[in-house]
């Protein structure tokens, strides 16, 4: 379905005279493929889509959320979490707490995979964590904790390479049960984290394109991973300065596979093998 550079530029002007958000700096390519897929799914064309966003206010935020991408696993990308385990939380294990903010944390599954990290490294308990997504419906979904069986066997072979393996012998695994942590039950079809992983982060709606700031920093460590991907330059380099005043000097940053600082901000990080520490 053609949706055109005009139409994507009326969609973003009207969510922000309409509601408190503010697509404007979102990658146009990002949008464009999300405007499409509305289209398609509401069987409807743009003309049509603008005219009810106008009158509108519940529909527009229908928009917003609709433009936000959700794809998220427990573990996903195994290596950065084994790193993460290996040579940095093991930092902390003489600390009396360890603050942690997963900025952009989706339906959660980064969450309770850190969760499990602190809880294998004995550090549960000193460990504070807030995690915040634009997308209420999103948090719902996080706050919950119950996933698809079917479509998530991923999640246990990522489990296995970040919990099983003992990071200082390769070669001998450990004996960790997925039901210490999660209940399996495939003829319900979901995978459901236990009760002492949901009670502990607290799970808050924040968009960080406002920049208002989080209470519960500075931090110590903070993912925000496979989010600025869908920001223009502009707004990916005032959501790193966001991100960097919440850390703490020495803190890590972790962003996703195919994010990275550059410009003057990169001078205030050493980058390392997980991803970037405060100078
Ligand atoms: C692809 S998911 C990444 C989830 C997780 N961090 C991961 O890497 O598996 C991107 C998330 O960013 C959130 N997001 C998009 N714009 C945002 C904003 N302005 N403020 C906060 N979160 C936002 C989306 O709602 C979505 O949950």
């Amino acid at each position: 379905m053609e949706t055109g550079k005009l139409d994507i530029d009326a969609f973003v002007s009207l969510i922000q005279e309409g509601s408190e958000f503010d697509l404007s700096n979102y990658s146009y390519k990002s949008l464009h493929r999300r405007l499409a897929r509305i289209l398609t799914d509401l069987d409807t064309d743009m003309p049509s889509l603008l005219r009810k966003m106008k009158n509108d206010p519940l529909f527009i935020e229908r928009m917003v959320m609709e433009c936000t991408i959700s794809t998220t696993e427990l573990f996903r990308d195994p290596q950065v979490w084994k790193l993460i385990r290996k040579d940095f939380l093991r930092q902390f294990l003489g600390e009396e707490d360890i603050n942690i903010w997963h900025a952009g944390c989706s339906t959660g599954q980064e969450v309770y995979s850190m969760l499990m990290l602190l809880d294998v490294e004995q550090m549960l308990n000193r460990g504070n964590v807030t995690a915040t997504d634009l997308n209420p419906h999103y948090l719902n979904t996080a706050i919950q904790g119950c996933y698809k069986y079917r479509y998530n066997l991923q999640y246990l072979d990522n489990f296995d390479t970040v919990m099983k393996e003992n990071p200082d012998d390769p070669d001998f695994l450990e004996d960790i049960p997925y039901d210490r942590y999660m209940i399996i039950d495939p003829s319900e079809d979901t995978i459901r984290m236990r009760q002492f992983l949901l009670e502990k982060p607290v799970f808050l709606q924040h968009d960080l394109v406002k920049g208002k700031r989080v209470d519960s920093g500075p931090f110590d460590l903070i993912l925000c991973r496979n989010v600025i991907i869908y920001f223009n330059f502009n707004l990916q380099n005032r959501v790193l300065q966001l991100l960097y005043s919440h850390l703490k000097k020495g803190g890590l940053l972790v962003l996703g596979p195919h994010e990275s600082i550059l410009g003057s901000l990169s001078d205030k990080f050493e980058r390392c093998r997980m991803g970037y520490l405060k100078k």
